[in-house]
């Protein structure tokens, strides 16, 4: 396959970053990504994606703390033996320092009230990665474990919005390799389900 572009070369770059460097990042970068993300179709338009740009230290400690606890239970009773290994040998354990190490966190909400929020929702987040990547940006698509706790730092009225996640932002602060992707043969069917390239 020889053909590329900008978006594949961005998309293929794109990383998820869980160790970030304590250096202050342009906001500017951070609208232009948001910008990019209302871009983004929604079911009948209805745009239902809310952006929280977090910046305050001590919410963002506050967050991490809450995070941390949370996911310290979590991490305890995960059972299943391969996502405790898939877990492990990336070193996720339930210590969370990307919350309060990058700069930045966007934390993302949906409206609870139309239909397809959530499926809207989590493609403007795939926009948002993306232009946060054009500008050199790195970020990780965190889903704290209990979003209740993080909602109520951020006074999120609870009766009108979800929180799908918390993105922290900011440059890398240690090298990674890309997780590995299926191929295009992998997920490419013709007409009809489990029919291959002719
Ligand atoms: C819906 C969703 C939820 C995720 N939740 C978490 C999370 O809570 N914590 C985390 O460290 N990574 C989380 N990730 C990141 C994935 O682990 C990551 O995207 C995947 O392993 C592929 O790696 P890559 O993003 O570096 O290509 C999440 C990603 C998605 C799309």
């Amino acid at each position: 396959l020889s053909k590329t572009g900008a978006v594949l070369n961005l998309a293929k770059r794109r990383k998820s970053i869980r160790v970030f460097k304590s250096v202050a990042i342009d906001l500017e970068d951070v609208y232009y990504a948001i910008n990019v993300a209302l871009q983004a179709p929604s079911g009948a338009n209805t745009q239902p994606w809310r952006f929280i740009i977090i910046i305050d230290n001590k919410i963002k400690h506050e967050i991490r703390r809450r995070c941390e606890e949370s996911e310290k239970r979590l991490h305890e009773n995960i059972k299943v033996e391969w996502f405790r290994k898939w877990l492990s040998d990336r070193g996720i354990t339930w210590r969370k320092p990307f919350l309060s190490d990058a700069p930045v966190l966007i934390a993302v909400l949906s409206r609870k009230d139309v239909y397809y929020s959530k499926e809207s929702t989590w493609l403007a987040i795939g926009y948002l990665l993306l232009a946060l990547e054009e500008r050199g940006l790195s970020s990780l698509t965190y889903t704290p474990s209990d979003k209740r706790c993080v909602s109520e730092v951020l006074r999120i009225p609870s009766e009108k919005y979800s929180l799908e996640c918390v993105i922290p932002v900011g440059i890398a602060g240690a090298e990674k390799i890309k997780e590995p992707r299926l191929t295009l043969d992998d997920v490419t069917f013709f007409n009809m389900y489990g029919i291959k390239k002719p």
